[in-house]
């Protein structure tokens, strides 16, 4: 029960000849692997991540160790207003989409780029002018007709079609980016970088946007995103089609951003000024879906923890297909039917436990995807005590004993790179060390600082330990030194 999720990763390396959970491979089938340069730990830039001309393959690449081809530090994309064409069983999709972004260099912003992995872009504009667009390496380069002032708000128009390009997680082995359902429908799973496949993106979870999501089907087809469904409906557009608006106001990094088209269900209620919607394949019984009945209670109890839910809207999806794992989609997040297990969906409260750590507060770079996965498997430690299981503190010492650590830090690229369990159980025995350290009292208010100042944007472990130093006033940068940048991790602290 407990260890649900790391049976699924278990289950889902075992297609994979060359898999290890431990962490300590990295999987030899992805380009983005192959570019990955070890460096020594370094502190010199905000994010822990300097640049480095020999790990950031593209000039226009964001900084970042663990996934260096992804993203442009060159622009900051305030929001995404998309239109999208899908079909079930047609694998061409067509789009257009808007962005707002401002320029965050000091010069002129003379070009820029956008990740896209299968669709062309077949027209560009930047404020109404035509602009150029090549496409190559799973890039898009956008020149506007003149640079963008580094003052100035541009809104950069594109329409693309064509086929996604869907990648596979290193390691891991399964499909990231859009894909097909058992059923004919189509969706998205997309940490780390599949949002490219079917959108034109700035796919770094260091910049965050609000997005509205149009989705044109044929008609009976039920579409669904992230956050609200403007209207209540789909309304009818050209062609027979309909289009269904789903819009997330709250700052989102680009991996949560979710889509799925097929025969759903929409289970709509209200809780606590929270909207819920629960989205089902019409296909699924009553007991499967009788899974996500604890929704609201888990949200709860998060939110005495964490500090109120950091959304107006919430819910799940189960698309109706095996996934071997879960993901913390934003306000939704996302099941396979083989996330049901009995009456439960085990990874229910990992994933609610995502939206205040990694959905609310992303991480600024990938290598700081210990602040997603530890704290939500500590929340996940925290449920299981709260519903009359172990103690946090029990699963804790059972845990060390496995040393899930052991073969390479917390925030090495290895671990990072390869969601090893030194992420998950490393990180969440990292945040169990400084509870010992500190008492319940501090670390708790440090738990809360955290979601309460940093929600809305992307932060990075240095900030963590700033906070964490600051609440408990002491210098704790040693201690976190040894509990994320070294293997094996110490002892817990007594
Ligand atoms: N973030 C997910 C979770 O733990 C796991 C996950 C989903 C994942 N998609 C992935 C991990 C792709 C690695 C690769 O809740
Ligand atoms: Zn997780």
């Amino acid at each position: 029960m407990r260890r649900r999720l790391a049976a699924a990763v278990v289950v889902s390396c075992l297609a994979v000849a060359s898999c290890s959970t431990s962490g300590g491979s990295t999987g030899s089938s992805s380009k983005r692997t192959t570019t990955t340069v070890e460096r020594e730990q370094t502190t010199t830039s905000a994010d822990g991540d300097a640049p480095s001309p020999a790990g950031d393959p593209l000039p226009g690449d964001v900084p970042d160790r663990t996934f260096p081809g992804l993203g442009d530090p060159r622009i900051d994309v305030t929001h995404y207003g998309v239109t999208l064409r899908a079909t079930p069983g047609d694998d061409e999709i067509s789009g257009s989409v808007e962005l707002d972004l401002r320029p965050r260099t000091k010069e002129p912003l003379t070009s820029f780029t956008l990740d896209l992995r299968g669709p062309k872009v077949t027209m560009a504009g930047v404020d109404g002018v035509r602009a150029k667009a090549t496409t190559s390496n799973g890039q898009v380069t956008i020149t506007p007709s003149s640079p963008i002032e580094p003052s100035a708000h541009a809104v950069v128009t594109l329409q693309y079609e064509g086929v996604p390009d869907q990648s596979e997680f290193p390691g891991w082995g399964m499909p990231v980016g859009w894909q097909s359902d058992d059923e004919g429908g189509w969706f998205t799973m997309s940490e780390p970088d599949g949002t490219a496949t079917w959108v034109p993106v700035n796919d770094h979870p260091s910049d965050k946007a609000s997005w509205t999501i149009r989705i044109q089907v044929p008609k009976g087809v039920t579409a669904i995103a992230n956050g609200r469904l403007k209207g209540g409906a789909p309304k009818p557009v050209e062609d027979g089609r309909e289009q269904w608006t789903w819009v997330e106001e709250e700052p989102m990094a680009s991996y949560l951003v979710l889509v799925a088209i097929g025969d759903y269900d929409l289970v709509t209620s209200e809780h606590g000024g929270i909207e819920v919607v629960r989205a089902f394949p019409t296909s699924l019984d009553e007991e499967d879906r009788a899974a996500f009945d604890p929704i609201e209670e888990i949200v709860d109890f998060f939110s005495s923890q964490f500090g109120a839910y950091p959304n107006d809207d919430a819910g799940a999806i189960v698309v109706p297909t095996g996934l071997g794992l879960a993901l913390e989609s934003q306000t939704r997040p996302l099941f396979g039917t083989d996330g049901i297990a009995g009456d439960s969906a085990p990874a229910l409260p990992h994933e609610l436990a995502h939206q205040w750590f990694g959905d609310a507060v992303s991480p600024a770079s990938w290598t700081d995807v210990w602040l997603n996965e530890g704290f939500a498997t500590y929340a996940d430690w925290m449920w299981d005590e709260h519903q009359g299981g172990r103690t946090v503190d029990e699963q804790a010492v059972r845990t060390a004993g496995l040393g899930p650590a052991d073969d390479a830090a917390v925030r090495s690229t290895e671990s990072a790179g390869t969601f090893s369990t030194s992420v998950y159980e490393g990180g969440a025995l990292a945040l169990q060390a400084l509870r010992r350290t500190v008492g319940d009292e501090v670390f708790f208010r440090i738990i809360r600082r955290w979601v309460a100042e940093r929600d809305g944007t992307s932060a990075t472990t240095a900030d963590f330990v700033a906070l964490a130093s600051d609440e408990s006033g002491r210098d704790l940068s040693g201690f976190f030194t040894e509990w994320l940048e070294q293997s094996p991790q110490p002892a817990l602290p007594g």
